[in-house]
């Protein structure tokens, strides 16, 4: 069931992208000039590593706005810019306990992460690279609590096991996974079970401090997508080539930022209680010390590149080697993809292996 995308070695897209090189250098530039030229070009001007990073990106975008249509169809705001579900009023409300504004919050989420997959694959198009669409894989079943539609997803919020050790990560001064260190849970029981962050049914409204649980998973949830958007852009940002490129990883990166910033605050003002149906506990995050103390949303300064600099305020992880296998693991270890066939999982490892070879300056395969 927890299928781990492992790079594999056998490289379809090593070939195609060189075959594709070698004709287009050949033909644009010359000859003569090719001896100059450091990095193989892919399409376009966009180095094969640039090209590789970009499609990476755009079939996380394609996921992050699979996942957050579904939040939005019942908790957030349907409106002609995210269109499609009519809202649960009472998971509505439950998720709004975290702040009142949470279903703009949502709306306006689902909205970047729309336009995200949408600009990264218009991009790729403009250089002559290839889109990348999941569409054959919108196959998981919807929700089927009343306001969301009946469609085929790509992802699935119905079984997550949230890793919450970014809530520490983030208020640690000593560690950072950089350096191999592991940081404690915040809320043990959402890495140690199944549970849902949408209503599976109606049935799932009641009693009341359950729907608080599965907003309160969604209020977590949201955080923890938006870290792994975090820590994936600047790492990947390091390995391309072209200064617009970069551009781009930056500019939407950032906003990933600014989203794990307004959710991790919301996060700590989920209610500590127990789901009643199924033992799930949200302890109180402020009786605990700093390391949980839900009002630090401000990165606390860690280590960083070395432990003789002194600490300092940033981001984390940012270390390059395998981020690209970093987030989509991520992706899978959160149950995300559970129902999702091996081509699902072989189509991700394609798209991690030709990342992850990406070297600035370097190209790709
Ligand atoms: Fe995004
Ligand atoms: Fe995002």
């Amino acid at each position: 069931m927890k299928e781990r995308v492992k790079p594999s070695k056998s490289s379809i897209s090593r070939r195609s992208f060189l075959g594709k090189s070698l004709a287009v250098g050949a033909g644009t530039i010359g000859a003569g000039l090719l001896a100059n030229v450091p990095t193989a070009r892919a399409s376009g001007g966009l180095t094969a590593g640039d090209e590789a990073i970009l499609r990476l990106l755009a079939a996380a975008e394609l996921i992050e706005a699979d996942l957050w249509q579904q939040y939005n169809e019942l908790g957030g705001i349907q409106d002609p810019e995210v269109p499609g579900g009519t809202g649960s009023p009472a998971y509505t409300a439950a998720i709004q306990v975290l702040d009142e504004d949470m279903d703009q919050y949502i709306h306006d989420n689902t909205d970047d992460e729309i336009t995200h997959a949408a600009f990264l694959n218009a991009y790729l198009a403009s250089k002559g690279a290839e889109p990348v669409s999941l569409d054959q894989f919108r196959t998981l079943p919807s929700s089927q609590a009343t306001g969301a539609q009946q469609i085929g997803r790509l992802t699935n919020l119905m079984q997550l096991t949230v890793d919450t050790s970014f809530w520490t990560r983030y208020r640690s001064d000593s560690l950072n996974p950089d350096f191999g260190d592991t940081l404690p849970q915040a809320v043990p029981g959402l890495a140690a079970g199944q549970f849902p962050a949408i209503p599976r049914n109606d049935g799932d409204l009641t009693p009341p401090d359950h729907l608080q649980a599965i907003a309160n998973t969604a209020g977590f949830h949201f955080a923890w997508i938006e870290q792994a958007g975090t820590s994936v852009y600047a790492s990947l940002a390091q390995r391309v080539t072209h200064n617009e490129v970069l551009r781009i990883l930056l500019s939407i990166g950032g906003t990933e930022i600014m989203h794990f910033q307004t959710w991790q605050d919301k996060a700590g003002n989920a209610p500590p209680l127990t789901d009643p149906t199924n033992g799930l506990v949200f302890p109180d995050l402020n009786a605990d010390g700093e390391l949980t103390q839900t009002n630090l949303i401000m990165p606390e300064p860690t280590i960083f590149l070395n432990r003789t600099f002194p600490i300092c305020s940033i981001i984390r992880p940012t270390e390059t080697d395998g981020a690209a296998a970093r987030a989509i693991n991520g992706f899978i270890a959160d149950g995300l993809f559970i129902g999702q066939p091996p081509a699902f999982f072989a189509l991700l490892s394609q798209l991690i292996e030709a990342a992850d070879h990406a070297r600035h300056g370097g190209g790709g395969r």
